[in-house]
């Protein structure tokens, strides 16, 4: 019976650990750092939870073995590992911190070695029950490091502000200087065609969530004293992709109304002027819109030359930052449509015409 404590109690406390290590991903990983979902050795998201869950089931084993038949002496470099393992999920997830989450994973590496070299003269099974943690974390390592890659900000982020994020983080919740927008209808204004539920979802808790992150990612840099255009036009990685997206979704909302009127004149008219008829341009943006791989936004948008054209963005992409004029915009990520429409896009395009606030778009000419 004390035997089989000694090898559930550390199963127990590592699933515990990584439950919490766990709820501070509070947005999907994809969204935070694209650059992830691009990696060529990127397994699919089901992957993470059920290989961490076998892992921490192995080592906790390893020390119930140690316990059982091993030197006691390497219990505290096990537990050594296990807090820089969490850390490892405090910097990342939680401060959005890839640079500091590499150096942490580095000494994680180093540490398993360590402890796999150590137990396995007087408890070999400890050390094998180790060995898939390693070749996983070795893995880790490896993807971690691509997004620092990816995201040179991230990559230059000084001690100095990693330390400012964790005062923001942790003393501070409150600095918020940027908010949600007041939507120009309600909730179940739009409905049937995109319903109240869609809404609740997508503008209360998505762009909520980017606007959140957003503030706390800024917080402590000169991001903070910018307006969310400027951030959009100079940022990169994480935070441009929150600020990005946070105005994107302003954007798309404020250009809906349950109350469409004609279009104006002088609208239809620069679009047929640029496309051949209004149905020719409508045809084309539903095209682009239907056709755009993976998630992201397709815009009209006016150059410097004042000619209008079609821009198809993946992810987080905002003309601004091309320096071109958005005029309207559809988001196609699947959280704009999954609740009305489940994995049919085009009947979301098709239904998403009829809200359109011609006299915004107008108005933006
Ligand atoms: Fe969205």
């Amino acid at each position: 019976m004390k035997k089989a404590l000694r090898h559930i109690v550390p199963v127990l406390l590592c699933l515990v650990a990584g439950a919490v290590a766990g709820s501070m991903q509070t947005e999907s990983l994809a969204e935070w750092y694209p650059s992830l979902a691009k990696s060529p050795l990127t397994p699919p998201a089901i992957a993470f939870p059920v290989a961490w869950t076998l892992l921490y089931i192995c080592m906790g084993l390893s020390l119930g073995r140690v316990l059982t038949d091993g030197d006691k002496r390497f219990v505290t470099l096990w537990f050594l590992q296990l807090a820089v393992n969490f850390l490892w999920s405090f910097f990342f997830f939680y401060l959005r911190c890839p640079l500091a989450g590499l150096a942490d994973i580095v000494v994680l590496d180093l540490l398993v070695i360590l402890y796999i070299r150590w137990v396995r003269r007087a408890t070999p099974s400890a050390a094998w029950l180790f060995v898939p943690y390693l070749v996983w974390i070795l893995f880790a390592t490896y993807l971690n490091a691509y997004i620092v890659m990816e995201n040179p900000r991230e990559k230059s982020l000084s001690a100095a502000a990693v330390t400012e994020n964790i005062l923001s983080n942790t003393k501070n919740q409150s600095i918020m200087t940027h908010t949600l927008p007041q939507l120009p209808y309600a909730m179940e204004a739009l409905s049937p065609k995109m319903s109240r539920e869609t809404l609740e979802y997508h503008y209360g808790k998505h762009l909520q969530t980017y606007i959140d992150n957003l503030n706390r990612l800024i917080a402590g840099t000169p991001y903070a004293a910018m307006p969310l255009e400027e951030i959009v036009c100079k940022a990169d990685g994480a935070i441009f992709n929150n600020a990005a997206q946070a105005w994107n979704h302003a954007f798309f909302f404020d250009t809906l109304t349950p109350a469409q009127q004609p279009m104006p004149e002088k609208l239809a008219a620069a679009l047929a002027g640029e496309f051949g008829s209004v149905e020719a341009f409508k045809e084309a943006f539903t095209k682009s819109a239907v056709g755009l791989f993976g998630s992201g936004w397709v815009w009209l948008v006016g150059g410097p030359d004042g000619r209008l054209s079609i821009l198809a963005e993946p992810n987080a992409g905002n003309p601004l930052a091309r320096g071109l004029k958005p005029l309207l915009t559809v988001d196609v990520w699947e959280h704009a449509y999954y609740i009305d429409y489940r994995n049919r896009r085009a009947d979301f395009v098709k239904n998403w015409w009829d809200l359109v606030d011609w006299q915004k778009v107008a108005g933006r000419l």
